[in-house]
């Protein structure tokens, strides 16, 4: 039987980098599995934004972690998303792909890292891939990025794609709305789908889009779609993982669902703590170093 070495102080060392654990039967997710799951099981994708949360969410065999521009609004606080940065999500896939051993580590494109033209978004997404660890890229946008993605795909940086409801958008879309309600809104989305996947993406995000319309464009597609608040019929789903696990106390949009009730939880443990910091229960004994004990020294001649 392998014992773990015991930890007395500090951290476990970091997670063995992908394929370092001989004889373990989980592989490393790749972009050609991922699309070959295509019309199979249904596949899963979560965000992350450091390493201790890849971790367990690789460890629960989450295929896909999202270093999504969602780090915006749920780690920088701030309303939108679109004052991410590449460094931000250089930064945060770093540690992600540290975390995490199986999963397929995506870094989102900030808002005007992929917009202004191709090359600067090939360059982004070079980084991202170079220095951030991940192993793919997402960007936002349908027809009119489909030349972008292209470029990018070409240089040999494979790109997952995402229509429908598009945050960095928030302030064309008049706020955070479902989107492709009515039909020719829905056929707009459906053409960005198809020209997206022409351009080379190898898998689509639809977000806040109707049920009726995911199914119909994963229908079309030959690539994964990965639905958030777009029904069932998607190749796979994906949630922000504050929002899984029920991290965010006011907030409860209609398409998440949570898995737990992580706010009250942390909050619980958190006054847990305080109650026994105050009464003198925390640290006990078993938490408290003694000091070496030394040898008695040997007196006198004998
Ligand atoms: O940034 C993000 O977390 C996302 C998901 C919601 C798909 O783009």
């Amino acid at each position: 039987m392998s014992e773990q070495p015991e930890v007395k102080y500090g951290r476990p060392s970091a997670a063995p980098q992908v394929g370092v654990d001989a004889g373990d039967a989980r592989k490393p997710v790749t972009v050609p599995e991922i699309r070959g799951r295509k019309g199979g099981v249904p596949l899963t994708m979560v965000t992350a934004y450091d390493a201790t949360f890849a971790r367990m969410l690789d460890d629960a065999g989450i295929e896909m972690l999202l270093v999504g521009d969602s780090l915006g609004m749920v780690v920088q606080g701030n309303a939108d998303t679109l004052g991410v940065t590449v460094d931000d999500i250089v930064y945060h896939c770093r540690a992600v792909a540290r975390g995490s051993r199986y999963a397929h580590v995506i870094g989102d494109m900030p808002f005007l890292s992929y917009q202004v033209n191709p090359e600067e978004a090939v360059r982004n997404a070079g980084r991202i891939l170079a220095q951030g660890r991940a192993h793919a890229v997402k960007l936002e946008g349908g027809a009119s990025i489909a030349p972008t993605i292209r470029r990018i795909v070409e240089a040999g940086i494979p790109v997952m794609a995402h229509v429908g409801l598009t945050p960095q958008s928030v302030h064309a879309l008049g706020g955070f709305r479902v989107q492709g309600r009515d039909h020719e809104a829905a056929a707009r989305i459906l053409a960005d789908a198809r020209a997206v996947e022409a351009a080379g993406a190898y898998a689509l995000v639809l977000e806040g889009i109707p049920g009726e319309l995911a199914a119909t464009i994963t229908e079309a597609l030959t690539i994964p779609t990965i639905g958030i608040g777009a029904g069932v019929s998607c190749d796979g789903q994906v949630l922000v993982c504050y929002d899984l696990l029920g991290m965010t106390a006011d907030l409860r949009p209609k398409f998440v669902k949570r898995y737990d009730e992580g706010h009250d939880r942390v909050v619980t443990a958190a006054q847990a703590f305080r109650d026994e910091v105050r009464r003198r229960q925390f640290p006990g004994p078993e938490h408290t170093f003694g000091m070496l004990k030394r040898p008695v020294p040997v007196t006198g001649t004998g």
